[in-house]
């Protein structure tokens, strides 16, 4: 039953929280509401620290972009100095969208409506005529207080991340544990040598699909063999293995990550990586990252409504791996092997979408050797909703 305070009835919380053998998934209701994906906005997406999109997509100062987090119009921009801001992209006037599209700022942000002006740091400059044709100042009007509202953000690793309550612990506590995971395998300094590639790095897809279903597809290797059997050739099912951080992220590894890279020069690697160890952690809300020896990458996860999602791969490589053109063929390479195995994934995806539309489903089960990563999340997303976990906030 639709419960409108949490979206879920405290029977259907207390299942999806019984032990894995006899719990079920969360309800059709969860994937197929707009309601639901409204009340998601406010007490997940909203709480914690989600991401909004890869900071290397606005190199330049100047450069902005618009955000729909949810539907909530926000606007990221990188400012004089390199830093990257995020302010709610409307105007302090009557509320216009300020900014519409990707674009090179020319020293203000203009509002199209009756052009008034800010600088980068959100500050209200210009207000023409505000005081009739010719006085562009009036007595008692505060441009402090009316300038644009900032977004608390953070950025790590080339993501920027919000937190639209301003109440979620500080960015570097929420994500210690992640990071050290990642330093496992490589230290912090030799991740801070990745960039972004400038040809052959970036992936755009759009699925019909709830966000949720995303999620739980990239937490579970079980579907390797009949989805990517090309991967599953070299990379097999028993390679793989399962890991957990809290409320923070799940996901998967292998032992066997493949180095062979087509015609191209072998990419520079990260120094004492461990093997042909690859880690694919899923970073709750709405983060995907993959972890190899020579090169890592992340999506983005954008939920446009509760039945469309869309997603951005950006892949990194050390150095002069990402821009120098003797390693464009393995670039390529990469790129073409990732598309592969992301394009795979969207039939089962939309399908569970489409499954979700059947009274003869009500959750599912779980394979407890297998779907335990796909189980966490859906506590995760149950219990927060449900105020049992704090999202932070
Ligand atoms: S709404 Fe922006 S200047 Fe009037
Ligand atoms: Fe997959």
């Amino acid at each position: 039953m639709f419960d409108k305070r949490n979206g879920l009835s405290s029977t259907t919380v207390e299942r999806i929280n019984d032990s894995i053998e006899s719990a079920t998934g969360l309800p059709n209701n969860a994937y197929v509401n707009p309601d639901f994906f409204e009340l998601e906005r406010e007490c997940l997406f909203s709480k914690t620290w989600t991401c909004i999109g890869q900071a290397c997509t606005i190199p330049d100062p100047g450069d902005a972009r618009p955000v729909s987090f949810m539907g909530m119009p926000l606007v990221m921009i990188r400012d004089k100095q390199g830093t990257v801001r995020v302010f709610h992209n409307v105007c302090s006037h009557r509320g216009n969208q300020l900014i519409k599209e990707k674009c090179q700022l020319k020293g203000v942000i203009r509002c199209p409506y009756h052009s008034w002006t800010y600088g980068f740091d959100g500050e209200l400059r210009g207000t023409p005529h505000i005081g009739g044709p010719g006085e562009h100042d009036i007595k008692g009007f505060d441009r402090k207080s009316n300038g644009l509202k900032p977004v608390r953000s953070a950025v790590w690793m080339d993501l920027v991340f919000v937190n639209v309550s301003e109440k979620a612990p500080d960015f570097e506590q929420h994500i210690a544990k992640l990071e050290e995971r990642l330093f496992r395998l490589a230290s912090a300094e030799d991740f801070s040598r990745l960039r972004p590639a400038v040809s052959y790095g970036v992936l755009e897809l759009e699925l019909q699909a709830n966000w949720k279903l995303c999620l739980e597809n990239n937490l579970e290797s079980y579907h390797l063999p009949w989805v990517h059997p090309d991967l599953n050739s070299y990379s097999k099912l028993e390679d793989h293995y399962h890991f957990y951080g809290g409320t923070l992220f799940a996901g998967q590894g292998t032992h066997t990550y493949d180095l062979d890279k087509g015609n191209g020069a072998p990419l520079p690697l990260f120094p004492d990586w461990p093997g042909k160890l690859a880690e694919y952690p899923t970073l709750f809300p709405n983060v995907f990252l993959g972890a190899q020896c020579d090169h890592m990458w992340s999506i983005v996860i954008e939920p446009v409504a509760h039945n469309r999602t869309r997603e951005r791969l950006q892949i990194y490589y050390l150095d002069e791996g990402a821009d120098n053109d003797n390693y464009e063929g393995s670039r390529k390479a990469q790129l073409e092997a990732w598309t592969k195995v992301f394009n795979e994934d969207i039939g089962v995806v939309e399908g569970m979408q489409r499954g979700r539309q059947s009274p003869g489903f009500s959750g599912g089960v779980f394979s407890p050797a297998m779907d335990k990563p796909t189980h966490h999340f859906n506590k995760w997303v149950a219990n927060t909703l449900a105020g049992i976990l704090d999202a932070e906030g």
